[in-house]
């Protein structure tokens, strides 16, 4: 993946340092910690079969382009669900894109249907994604992302969680 897109590499590091800290704030425990940290640095995994023309296109992607987009997610968890050490983290790549409200991908859960660690990952994946540079937009300020989190908390995110990451972050 870092061969393709070097942005990714880095982006799943802070993801998954973020993540583990909000979980162990919200005290969940040191094995499903561990769990969440797994599956932030493979949350993009499955971008490996997104093609580089659609990974760093200049510009907003057509409806074709947002569809293949989100086959990511089932992609990265087929992959890792081979793998038995991975059997508690591919679910929560699989759920990383679902949103609190059930307007999210690829399976339309809502509230605590959607995995824990995954909701996790979606705000911090969001939060680390407007704080930083793409081809396509500058990098927004740190207060600026957070008002955001805040304006979507209880519609894309939850609530909770964006509490924490306010609270870290501040
Ligand atoms: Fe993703
Ligand atoms: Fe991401």
């Amino acid at each position: 993946m870092e061969a393709k897109d070097p942005y990714t590499a880095e982006h799943e590091n802070s993801v998954a340092d973020l993540s583990v800290r909000v979980a162990a704030h919200l005290g969940v425990d040191p094995r499903e910690q561990q769990t969440i940290r797994y599956a932030a640095l493979l949350h993009d995994f499955g971008k490996i079969a997104v093609p580089a023309e659609i990974l760093n296109k200049q510009g907003p992607l057509d409806d074709d382009e947002w569809a293949v987009m989100r086959r990511h997610t089932i992609v990265g968890a087929q992959l890792l669900a081979r793998i038995p050490f991975f059997e508690a983290v591919h679910p929560l790549v699989r759920s990383a894109h679902e949103h609190w409200d059930g307007g999210g991908y690829p399976d339309g859960l809502a509230g605590t249907s959607i995995p824990l660690g995954a909701r996790i990952i979606l705000a911090c994946d969001a939060l680390h994604a407007m704080t930083t540079d793409r081809p396509y937009r500058r990098r927004r300020p740190l207060s600026d992302a957070l008002r955001e989190l805040q304006r979507c908390s209880g519609s894309q995110f939850d609530p909770a969680i964006v509490d924490v990451l306010v609270a870290e972050q501040t």
